[in-house]
């Protein structure tokens, strides 16, 4: 079989995505139904090394392996010899002997894609500072459960130029859909993921140019994890980057809102549009379980 990893969105293809996508909806449904699948990874252990915090993708990528019938093991660099300088090639290769997958959430990409070269087993991005394309399948698997096919759709992102913001250009290359991304200046999101996007990608300056007519809305954080000590700095120049209910009726009537979370209410987001009707953040967020289960189970089993 061959070796697949998913460090980037841009890792799999169009088809795939929305072939692991269905695969989700049907695990979940499934699982709501009280079918068990406990019998598709038996035994298959998933490492994941945390060099940030986390909620929702440790606990999802943890209770998706039991789901699953496999097991997950939490790794920091607190208590691992990571923390203390072991070099990544080293710990990819031990690693690789002793677990089935890797998931991998850390600062530099460059440094997951250098474990994934020594790694003989698949590698999964749990978030680094390019990108964040677990988050991307469970967002795009929320779409398509609450209004079908992204393909041809508007999605305008407001905010930070950020790892989401990144996934989500790879995201609408390959499914088909505008992303209207705006992003104040020098926030912009990496240039090479954009000119290779083409017109995918349209980038402005005012979040009302982007939200006019979208079918989604999605924004994020204006300080990512380890970007602290820009707070202050950021909020001045994301003045103006706010979802509000007025910035959410220039979308279509019938446009969902979504945060990978978690959300800082009043400052990217009001608690209006975020607790409000067009909000899917909940679904998104239990969604995480459903498609990292259907993304391991496509990466070890090639089903
Ligand atoms: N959205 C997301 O990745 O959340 P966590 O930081 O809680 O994992
Ligand atoms: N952009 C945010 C996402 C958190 C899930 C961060 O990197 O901190």
């Amino acid at each position: 079989m061959t070796l697949r990893h998913f460090l980037s969105f841009s890792d799999l293809t169009g088809a795939e995505v929305r072939r692991i996508i269905q695969r989700a909806i049907e695990l979940k449904q499934e699982t709501r139904n009280g079918l068990h699948h406990d019998h598709i990874l038996r035994n298959k252990m998933l490492g994941m090394i945390f060099e940030k915090s986390s909620t929702r993708t440790r606990v999802s990528f943890e209770v998706g392996m039991q789901q699953l019938g496999g097991h997950a093991l939490f790794l920091s660099p607190r208590d691992t010899q990571l923390g203390r300088g072991e070099p990544i090639e080293d710990t990819a290769r031990v690693l690789s002997r002793m677990v089935d997958c890797v998931m991998i959430r850390t600062y530099e990409h460059e440094k997951i894609e250098r474990f994934a070269r020594y790694a003989t087993v698949p590698v999964i991005n749990g978030l680094t500072d390019r990108e964040h394309p677990a988050q991307l399948l469970a967002d795009l698997q929320t779409y398509t459960e609450q209004r079908g096919d992204i393909r041809g759709k508007r999605v305008a992102w407001i905010g930070d130029g950020n790892n989401m913001c990144n996934s989500y250009i790879h995201a609408a290359r390959q499914l088909g859909f505008t992303l209207a991304a705006a992003c104040p200046e020098g926030y912009d999101p990496d240039p090479e993921i954009g000119a290779a996007a083409g017109a995918a990608l349209e980038l402005v300056r005012d979040p009302r140019q982007a939200a006019r007519d979208a079918d989604l809305v999605v924004t994020d954080v204006w300080a990512s994890m380890g970007q602290e000590d820009e707070k202050s700095a950021r909020r001045q120049a994301f003045t103006g980057f706010f979802v509000d209910a007025a910035l959410m009726r220039l979308a279509r009537p019938d446009a969902l809102f979504m945060h990978c979370l978690p959300a800082h209410r009043e400052e990217e987001v009001s608690t209006e549009v975020l607790e409000g009707s067009q909000s899917v953040v909940w679904e998104e967020a239990e969604n995480r379980l459903h498609a990292q289960k259907a993304l391991v189970e496509f990466l070890l089993l090639h089903p």
